[in-house]
């Protein structure tokens, strides 16, 4: 981070515009849901569009998060700690599930910066894309919803 932040000529204006643009995103993809509900576009036959719209919704919540926690600041493991303190409340699977997000779950280790890039900057994105093209295939074969 501090590399892009002092060394890479306008590392910091990248770094900057992808915090902002981030954040954009998740109002934007919250707006859309608003508009999509108070129109009724999630109506038959729309049901499975508007499914994949809330796996979206999530996946772009997770692309959140797993940004927060890679400039590894405080801000990043305080919200590491909350995120470990989730995964472990989580039913029956709870420890293994932190362990496998954030590696060693009673000290925090970097090993959950790297799990969390490889998130961030591979797996979400080919997951996200994917839906994305079915999420506008669906709509380009039903076509825009007439408000109901
Ligand atoms: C990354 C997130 C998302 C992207 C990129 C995205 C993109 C789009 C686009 C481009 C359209 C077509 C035009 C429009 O109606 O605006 C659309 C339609 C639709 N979206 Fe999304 N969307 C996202 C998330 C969501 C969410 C969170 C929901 C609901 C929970 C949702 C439900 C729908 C539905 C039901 C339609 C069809 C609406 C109609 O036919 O009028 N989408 N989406």
């Amino acid at each position: 981070m501090l590399i892009i932040m002092n060394d890479i000529p306008f590392g910091f204006i990248i770094r900057g515009m992808h915090h902002w643009a981030a954040h954009i995103m998740i109002a934007a993809v919250f707006l859309h849901m608003c508009r999509v509900y108070f129109t009724g576009a999630y109506k038959k036959p729309r049901e499975l569009n508007w499914l994949l719209g809330v796996v979206l919704l999530l996946l772009t919540l997770a692309f959140g998060y797993s940004g927060y926690l890679l400039p590894a600041n405080n801000l990043s493991e305080g919200a590491a700690n909350i995120g470990i303190n989730m995964s472990r409340a989580s039913p029956v699977i709870g420890d293994q599930l932190a362990r496998l997000l954030f590696g060693d779950i009673n000290t925090l280790s970097g090993v959950y910066i790297l799990r969390f890039y490889w998130l961030h900057v591979f797996i979400l994105p080919l997951v996200v894309i994917g839906l994305m093209v079915l999420h506008m295939g669906l709509v380009w074969l039903q076509g825009v919803a007439e408000p109901h």
